[in-house]
């Protein structure tokens, strides 16, 4: 694992979005693993003002989505379809045929995960962004005791129920379930940029960083075997954090 220590989660967010941006530059049709949640917000804020300078473009690119709550529509402005149209889909100019995400109001559950997974068998991710819960998870892949291989449906921990419902009107609106893609999938993809911040995270990222188990309890430590894991982590983050012999760290040019 490569661990960029930045200034701050700014300066993170932008190096985040030059990383996913240089990869598209690179192979602009390339399979972009994408990720909800409050971080990768400014990552994609940053994306979507590098293709109104034109220094992105995503008009090629196919993308596909980690997970999704079960149960809720596309429409509906919790579900992470519509986060993913709103901060980066519809601005950054993705094509929506191009577009593989979990549809949450699938009649057919079963159905669904065979679509998922077929995908994902067929399709090899170029790089998968990728941030954390406050209990080491990835995407939805909750502690449990086994790493999941693909896509399938979980049912969320009170822990995250608690942590997730700050956006829901009140915690009875949050879904129990979601689907989401497996700690397989995840580990199959060419490489991996991880962006956390903040002192809730900083457990799990210890549990990360340092010489220790790769345990489902924690799913997040998978990524210790991962060969192409660049995570952009800020200098109060990664505080009393001591890196493995297996992390390779930087420090982040101060004026990048
Ligand atoms: C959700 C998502 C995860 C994300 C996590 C952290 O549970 N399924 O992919 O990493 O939230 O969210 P936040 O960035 O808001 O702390």
């Amino acid at each position: 694992m490569r661990l960029v220590i930045t200034k701050d989660y700014a300066q993170s967010a932008r190096l985040t979005a030059r990383h996913i941006a240089a990869a598209v530059k690179k192979k602009p049709e390339a399979l972009l693993g994408f990720a909800t949640g409050s971080t990768p917000i400014p990552a994609y804020a940053e994306l979507v003002e590098m293709v109104k300078r034109g220094e992105a473009d995503f008009t090629k690119a196919h993308t596909v989505n980690l997970d999704e709550y079960a149960g809720l529509p596309g429409s509906d402005p919790n579900s992470y379809r519509f986060f993913m149209d709103q901060h980066l889909f519809v601005p950054a100019g993705v094509n929506p045929a191009n577009v593989t995400i979990p549809r949450g109001d699938a009649p057919d559950s079963h159905a669904e995960l065979k679509r998922l997974r077929e995908f994902s068998a067929a399709h090899r991710t170029d790089l998968q962004l990728l941030s954390i819960g406050v209990n080491g998870h990835i995407g939805f892949n909750e502690p449990a005791d086994i790493f999941h291989d693909s896509y399938h449906l979980v049912a969320l921990t009170q822990q995250t129920i608690q942590s997730n419902s700050r956006l829901f009107s009140s915690i009875a609106e949050v879904p129990t379930h979601a689907y989401t893609m497996g700690a397989g999938d995840i580990m199959r993809a060419h490489s991996i940029v991880f962006i956390a911040t903040g002192d809730s995270k900083r457990q799990a990222m210890r549990a990360v960083l340092e010489d220790g188990p790769v345990t489902p309890e924690v799913q997040a430590t998978i990524l210790k075997f991962h060969p192409n894991c660049t995570l952009y982590l800020d200098a109060a983050l990664v505080e009393g954090i001591a890196p493995g012999l297996f992390v390779q760290v930087e420090q982040a040019p101060k004026d990048a």
